[in-house]
């Protein structure tokens, strides 16, 4: 029982030091565009070289509700569940598809 605890344990923590942007950029992409470089949905500004800070302050925003649009909701969807090594992760990998 103690060894499953283990191994379940340093799986939770390799994932957690894995936060790939990249990885996670790809359930972006769908709207943001490949490079970050369209409107979502017609409706979002472009986020592409967006600086990290200003990223992460909008998602953390859209998960406590306090930054948005007319469509919030939305991305509140998109990042309810992120961890904040998650948004930083995607914040640096956004910001650098603007370069
Ligand atoms: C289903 C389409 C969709 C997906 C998938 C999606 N977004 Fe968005 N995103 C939007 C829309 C629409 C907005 C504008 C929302 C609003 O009204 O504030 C937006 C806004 C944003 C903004 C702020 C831009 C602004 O206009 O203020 C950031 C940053 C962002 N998204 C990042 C992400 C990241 C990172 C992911 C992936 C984890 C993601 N989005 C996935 C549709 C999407």
């Amino acid at each position: 029982m103690k060894k499953v605890f283990l191994s379940l344990l340093v799986a939770g923590t390799a994932s957690l030091m894995a936060a790939d942007g990249a990885a996670i950029y790809k359930k972006c992409i769908s709207c943001h565009g490949v490079n970050a470089e369209k409107p979502a949905l017609g409706k979002s500004q472009v986020i592409a070289g967006w600086p990290a800070e200003k990223q992460i302050a909008a998602l953390k925003g859209y998960q406590d509700g306090t930054y948005g649009g007319p469509m919030k909701a939305l991305m509140k969807g998109q990042v309810a569940k992120f961890t904040d090594e998650e948004i930083e992760a995607v914040a640096k990998y956004i910001e650098g598809l603007g370069k």
